[in-house]
């Protein structure tokens, strides 16, 4: 039986078919996000559906099942086929000041006890909340909304729903009891068939095609899916973003506010996840800005006493802050450019393990998934920040866990993992310890000021005013 897994990423489409056999086709498309400003990152969908479709008519063999996974907390609004704006990306963080109002409205305790999270700007329904005070012109012609993957699902099945694991994300969604909560729908005044139908992750939705589509799962469930974690182990991702994920065996709601708590691609099991905003973001930035090939990576060796805060896209675990900015700590007039590109593998390293150590996690091992593994010396590094066994599938690149999925988990693509031990972990004992005193230093808490409000509420010339940088 051969499966596909289709990913809309954030910088490309992917897909992989699969079988018991191993891969046998894989192929990426990418696409830009446009960044501006007020914290805006936006994708236009057509780019996600048009990569499918080319990457589709390639295939020249029969699949049997479709898994698609995506980017979380990702709004895309449409009225019927035609989507209405871009689609805000998990890494916008225009609706920063919204948490506010819906702490005011509901009290941290009932929000907490209906949805199992704290509110944050990166959740989908503070994104609609923004487009209602901002765009209303747009939010009256709303009929439907969609995370990433869904909406692609429903431009080739007609299908309008999602999966526990996204709907979790959306802020819209009764975690514990696995549904979307009537609460939060009725009391914000929003229609409760706007996201359509929620299913476990492994039932079948639709059909493209004639081949059977399943719910699905987010990116990064996916991936820790691909893992096959167990108690021992947590799954961590050195992707765009770098997130700490651990299964747990029941509904139990993390110490740290900041941790997520998501439904499970698996039924009735439950997932803490920490995400830190910009991890290969924050690499990608610098080589991008001043122009430095990937390839000096190879040769890179040395020590730093430089200390990056890796908050170019704001905060999101362990400190909640969507407003806080990035920095580099220790320049003197004797800093080389190596020691920088050290110093952010280093930050990211140091806010991995920030977000673990919040969690209260203590694992043996970690299973690390991302195209941040490609950079050999990162993992290293990581191994020695953490102090632990570092473990690294084949093709990590590409989890496959939302093609496991559409084979209801029967399929098994095992191979041995690429592995890494601590052997330095002592050089990063004291660095780390001041990484947290700056971090503490950052505060806990968040208020981006509002976007202007214009006259008649113009949204052309808002949108104007938000589009000032775009990145291809
Ligand atoms: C997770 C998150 C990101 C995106 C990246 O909560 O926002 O990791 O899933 O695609």
């Amino acid at each position: 039986m051969n499966y596909l897994e289709v990913d809309v990423g954030t910088t490309s489409m992917k897909c992989t078919a699969v079988n018991d056999n191993g891969i046998l086709f894989t192929k990426s498309i990418s696409y830009p996000v446009k960044y501006g400003n007020f914290g805006m990152a936006e994708q236009n969908p057509w780019d996600w559906y048009y990569s499918f479709k080319k990457i589709f008519q390639e295939i020249e063999f029969p699949i049997d099942g479709i898994g698609i996974t995506g980017q979380m907390h990702s709004l895309l609004v449409a009225n019927g086929r035609h989507p209405l704006m871009d689609s805000m990306l998990w890494s916008d963080t225009q609706s920063a000041g919204l948490a506010d109002y819906l702490v005011k409205k509901f009290g941290i305790s009932e929000l907490v006890r209906e949805t199992g999270n704290y509110p944050l700007s990166n959740f989908t329904l503070l994104r609609l909340l923004w487009i209602r005070k901002y765009l209303p012109e747009i939010y009256r012609k709303i009929d439907m909304a969609f995370v990433a993957k869904d909406w692609l699902k429903y431009m080739l099945t007609g299908f309008h729903g999602t999966d526990v694991s996204d709907a979790s994300g959306t802020y819209l969604f009764n975690v514990r009891e696995r549904k979307w909560s009537s609460m939060m729908f009725k009391y914000l005044k929003i229609g409760e068939n706007l996201f359509g139908h929620s299913n476990e992750s492994m039932e079948i939705q639709d059909e493209y095609k004639g081949i059977p589509v399943i719910a699905g799962a987010e990116d990064q469930e996916a991936a820790a899916f691909v893992a096959g974690i167990g108690s021992n182990e947590c799954a961590m991702s050195l992707g765009i973003s770098g997130v700490v994920f651990s299964i747990i065996p029941e509904y139990r709601l993390p110490k740290n506010r900041s941790i997520h708590l998501f439904c499970h691609a698996e039924a009735n099991k439950w997932h803490w996840m920490g995400v830190t905003q910009s991890a290969t973001s924050s690499l990608d930035w610098f080589m991008r800005t001043f122009h430095i090939d990937y390839g000096r990576l190879r040769n890179i060796s040395g020590d730093t006493n430089i200390i990056f805060m890796p908050y170019l896209n704001g905060e999101r675990a362990p400190i909640m802050k969507p407003d806080s900015r990035s920095m580099f700590y220790g320049i003197s007039s004797n800093t080389s450019r190596d020691e920088i590109i050290l110093s952010i593998m280093e930050g990211v390293a140091f806010s991995l393990k920030h977000v673990y150590d919040s969690m209260g996690l203590k694992k043996n091992r970690i299973i690390l998934t991302g195209g941040g593994t490609k950079i050999k010396i990162w993992n290293q590094i990581i191994a020695d920040v953490f102090n632990m066994e570092i473990d690294i599938p084949e093709d990590s690149g590409s989890s496959l866990g939302a093609a496991m999925l559409a084979s209801s988990g029967k399929l098994r693509v095992y191979s041995e993992p690429e592995k890494y031990f601590p052997v330095n972990h002592s050089s990063y004992i004291e660095k780390y310890e001041k990484y947290k005193k700056i971090a503490k230093s950052y505060g806990n808490c968040s208020n981006l000021p509002p976007p202007p409000v214009l006259a008649g509420q113009s949204h052309l010339l808002f949108r104007l005013l938000c589009i000032q940088v775009i990145y291809h």
